[in-house]
């Protein structure tokens, strides 16, 4: 997207034609048989299909690190940045990575994985784990990474969803100088039902700290890597073979095992990161994501890895060891291109400018945001702080679910702080109101995609239906994002967040169900419901209203102790940060909780009630609002 007409014109011939347009973006991958057949997609559920260069033959791997060897093998495919600021910062050449991948690959085909077979990978943000990915990928094995924040019964729950076969581990992660112990999670997570498929658990050794290894299942990676040869066959896989599973949290139930299939996503992850985020040859590129979302996918592993860009792969957290750590680092590795969370954004702007002066920042050129809405005063900061007023800003809307960038301002075309502003090449946003009447011009509505694109996600694993019913019952023949939606009179796109249960803590997904569900399995709990309301850093915080079981008295302790069942249950990422306790709950006739009501109080805004004579006890409300926080 080089200027304002370009996009225009473009946009216009990807519509105009989109099987010669895709056709041609697909050029840009390696395939070992190129696809005839280009798209072959019916959004209706009585006749639904999604398939792209379904007769193609490709590797990913071979994409991102054989097809660079004989060109640039020697240029730097990951800069490794740990925790620790004094500890030794690593370059891993395209070669180096080649090997170690062949290594590992060759060594999960000696302790039997196949195509086809589930690895989960739980690991921290180090090389081993994009050797992980990549080593699954040549053999063809479905990653499916874990983020390294869940614990035991989320892992397990992760496990037992796809049943997988080995899980890649370390013995400890690090972030922001303390230990997490990812070996002794794992160890609690196979100790609970429904994880009996797992066979091998590899610990890669990453602190050095003692952990228990059970023979024989736990093996070092170290061990098992030794004397494998640096070079492996990579599988052929068909375009429409899947790549990965990714769990997110939806409205309802447990998280959904997002399922991306091997050449549309990799054509579509490389194609958005290049254009995006305008990559040029000498760019340095820092994505500060964790592989464990669907953005250390895209733009930490395949999309840069498949434009032979070289990318920063950063163990540590913003704040440690102080406010300007994000900022040296970019001096420290020349970053070009920056892209990080609002979240964190918005954290670091609390803490003043002086942490942002402390360095240079002068290799910046461009700055991008991902994962929620970006409120335009931490975007303006973004913009004049630290881009020093020169670099633009990309604000990307995209979700685990479309594999890659879906909405994102062209390169050239001048910014609206906090709109995330036009299609990608071949997107069609559409609005729709409550009917699914769709909306023409300037407009608030259900924000819906209209047709497919490469990337887009294929199933839910194990359950196509739920794929079905989630995204495509709602709108018939659209796909529904879960999004509300403003678009302005230029026809710009500015997302206002979820419309659905989902909760958007610091760029996460929680899902209420997850976090109701984690409450209510506390011996002293009846009852729970849980909504997001505003949050000054994280953009929601979660609120859980909670029922005691009859006799059970309400106490401060006991708050703090169900606060942190929900951690212990889930992760530090859903820990509540507030409970209220509820008497009761409103409820219609039919036993129907009114989140509306809930959401409102939570929000400090008694007077927007609206309507309560449907209830079935309208008197719980009143006590509600009496004990809210904001009261
Ligand atoms: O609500 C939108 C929000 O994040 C959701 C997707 O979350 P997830 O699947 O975890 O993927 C996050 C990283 C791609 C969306 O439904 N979201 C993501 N990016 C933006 C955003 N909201 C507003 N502006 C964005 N740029």
């Amino acid at each position: 997207m080089t200027d304002t007409t370009d996009y225009a014109r473009e946009y216009a011939d990807a519509l105009r034609d989109p099987e010669g347009y895709w056709q041609r973006i697909a050029q840009r991958i390696d395939w070992m048989q190129p696809p005839t057949q280009i798209r072959d997609v019916s959004f209706h559920a009585d006749d639904f299909r999604i398939r792209w260069y379904a007769d193609g033959v490709l590797n990913a791997s071979v994409n991102c690190l054989d097809r660079h060897l004989p060109a640039r093998g020697d240029r730097t495919a990951l800069i490794f940045e740990p925790d620790d600021p004094n500890g030794e910062a690593r370059h891993v050449t395209y070669r180096e990575l080649h090997a170690r991948t062949c290594r590992l690959a060759n060594a999960l085909r000696n302790l039997g994985v196949r195509k086809g077979d589930r690895i989960t990978i739980y690991l921290p943000m180090i090389v081993d784990a994009v050797v992980a990915m990549l080593a699954c990928a040549r053999i063809g094995a479905i990653h499916s990474v874990v983020f390294g924040g869940f614990a035991p019964q989320s892992i397990a729950d992760r496990i037992a969803d796809c049943r997988s076969k080995l899980i890649i581990t370390a013995d400890e992660g690090m972030r922001g100088g303390k230990r997490i112990g990812l070996k002794a999670n794992v160890d609690a997570a196979l100790a609970l039902p429904g994880t009996n498929s797992v066979e091998t658990v590899l610990v890669v050794r990453h602190t050095g700290a003692a952990v228990a290894m059970q023979m024989p299942r736990d093996r070092w990676v170290d061990a098992v890597v030794a004397g494998q040869p640096d070079t492996c066959d990579p599988e052929p896989m068909n375009a429409e073979d899947p790549l990965f599973i990714l769990y997110t949290s939806g409205s309802t139930g447990k998280p959904k095992g997002v399922l991306h299939t091997t050449g549309g996503y990799m054509v579509f992850a490389s194609f958005t990161h290049e254009r995006v985020f305008d990559l040029r040859e000498d760019d340095i590129y820092w994505c500060t994501a964790d592989v464990g979302w669907i953005t250390g996918h895209s733009y930490i592993v395949y999309g840069p890895l498949a434009n032979g860009a070289t990318a920063v792969v950063f163990e540590g957290v913003p704040n440690h060891p102080d406010h300007s750590r994000f900022w040296r680092v970019i001096d420290k590795h020349q970053v070009t291109i920056f892209y990080t969370a609002p979240t964190a954004i918005r954290a670091l702007m609390r803490e003043g400018d002086a942490p942002v002066r402390a360095a240079s920042r002068k290799s910046l050129r461009l700055l991008g945001t991902v994962g929620e809405p970006i409120n335009p005063e931490a975007w303006r900061w973004y913009h004049d702080v630290v881009g020093d007023a020169r670099c633009p800003v990309v604000d990307t809307w995209w979700q685990t679910e479309t594999g890659g960038i879906l909405i994102a301002p062209p390169i050239g075309m001048e910014a609206k702080p906090g709109s995330a502003m036009k299609p990608f090449f071949g997107v069609r946003p559409a609005l729709v109101d409550a009917d699914g009447k769709e909306l023409q011009g300037e407009a608030a509505g259900n924000l819906v995609l209209k047709d497919s694109w490469p990337g887009q996600m294929r199933t839910v694993y194990g359950d196509h239906a739920r794929f079905i019913d989630t995204y495509f019952r709602a709108y018939p023949g659209l796909y529904f994002t879960g999004d509300g939606c403003r678009r302005d009179a230029d026809g710009d796109y500015w997302i206002t967040g979820r419309v659905d249960d989902v909760i958007n803590v610091s760029g996460h997904r929680i899902g209420t169900a997850e976090v109701e569900s984690a409450l209510v399995s506390h011996a002293k709990v009846a009852e729970a419901a849980v909504v997001g309301f505003p949050h000054d850093i994280k953009g929601q915080g979660i609120y859980a209203y909670v029922t005691l079981v009859a006799g059970q008295a309400e106490s401060d302790a006991l708050r703090a102790e169900l606060i942190a069942h929900v951690r212990h249950e889930i992760g530090p990422i859903a820990t509540p940060d507030h409970l209220q306790w509820a008497p009761g709950l409103p409820k219609t006739r039919s036993g129907k909780i009114m989140r509306r009501i809930l959401r409102k109080i939570a929000e400090d805004a008694p007077d927007q009630l609206g309507d309560t004579s449907t209830l079935a006890d309208p008197s719980v409300v009143d006590s509600l609002v009496r004990n809210r926080r904001g009261a």
